[in-house]
């Protein structure tokens, strides 16, 4: 069961570059244990949101409350509880990779020895033993991303910040990731993701927040958000004006989307509605899926690409 003691708290949370508002006051409050998505295009601030609740930007205004204390006056206290895996890779390029930790250790006063056990420990976890003693500079993309997050570990956080955690990683290395992420969730760390894969968010995530230009658009669990936005199926078929009309009128309150030379069909009905409606119209090329938080996603912040 997991307690209900707040632990990130957000109110009326803005930031603003110059006139330019990349957190429009916000509201979300995040659970001891929980694991919260953020998703939300390029440039609808993410990483913003992010970096002020780990004091790494001041606040423009409203309130960001981490573990209970203000980031505007409690950043040492807040920065000793949180675990962060930055979005960019500011991993020290003078120091090999088994130093990058070591030394970040020193910044949380962890005696010696036990920094020394704890950075082995996530460097034989993370796969990247072999590369100990290597400058950060010889590192693959992936490799770096792994040592970031392993980094993040090392002060045992209550609240561990991943901005796209697996944002080039392999298949392989990304379900480590994801298997970290699930024992930490067990042992009731409080994590805060964003990423741009709804399938890592749909498998890791108890809550979403969708958010775009700066604000939360929906908020749910990714079940409710599927179920709430796109029903339970998708049935996509090669574009047809003609069975655009038929099927609209076959399936009352069906929305459809065209996407080049396929649509897409969604609804709100249960299970079963698309194959009776094949089983009375032969059509080719046509195919039955599960709906799923991608559908959400693009449904509610459009297909257009973020422009900066
Ligand atoms: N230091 C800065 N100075 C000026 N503008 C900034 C700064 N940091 C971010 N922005 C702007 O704020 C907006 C939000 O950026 P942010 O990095 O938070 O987006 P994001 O949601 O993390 O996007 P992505 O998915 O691409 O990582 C963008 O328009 C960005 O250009
Ligand atoms: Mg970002």
């Amino acid at each position: 069961m997991v307690s209900r003691d707040v632990l990130i708290q957000a109110e009326g949370l803005t930031k603003k570059f110059d006139d330019f508002v990349a957190v429009d006051h916000i509201d979300f409050e995040v659970h001891r244990g929980e694991c919260v998505g953020f998703l939300g295009p390029n440039g609808a601030g993410k990483t913003t949101t992010v970096r002020m609740m780990y004091c790494f930007l001041p606040l423009t205004s409203g309130e960001l409350k981490v573990a209970g204390l203000s980031v505007n006056n409690h950043c040492r206290e807040i920065k000793s509880l949180v675990g962060v895996a930055p979005q960019e890779d500011n991993l020290d390029p003078d120091f090999t990779v088994l130093d990058n930790l070591l030394v970040y250790a020193r910044y949380f006063d962890i005696p010696k020895d036990e920094a020394l056990r704890r950075a082995k420990a996530q460097l034989k976890f993370f796969q990247l033993e072999e590369k100990s003693g290597t400058p950060i500079l010889t590192l693959s993309t992936g490799m770096k991303r792994r040592l970031i997050f392993a980094r993040a570990l090392l002060n045992e956080p209550q609240i561990l910040l991943l901005d796209e955690p697996t944002t080039g990683l392999d298949p392989q290395a990304r379900h480590l990731v994801w298997d970290e992420v699930r024992y930490l969730k067990k042992q009731q760390v409080t994590i805060i993701l964003t990423t741009h894969y709804m399938e890592e968010a749909q498998a890791l995530c108890d809550r979403i927040l969708i958010v775009d230009k700066g604000k939360i658009i929906e908020e749910g669990s990714p079940a409710e958000l599927v179920k709430k936005h796109v029903g339970e199926e998708v049935l996509e078929v090669d574009f047809d004006e003609k069975l655009a009309v038929i099927l609209k009128e076959a399936l009352p309150g069906a929305h459809i989307e065209r996407l080049g030379d396929r649509m897409q069909i969604f609804t709100d009905q249960p299970h079963g509605v698309f194959e009776g409606f094949l089983k009375e119209h032969k059509l080719q090329n046509v195919t039955i899926r599960n709906a799923n938080l991608e559908d959400v996603f693009l449904k509610l912040t459009g297909r257009g690409l973020r422009e900066e």
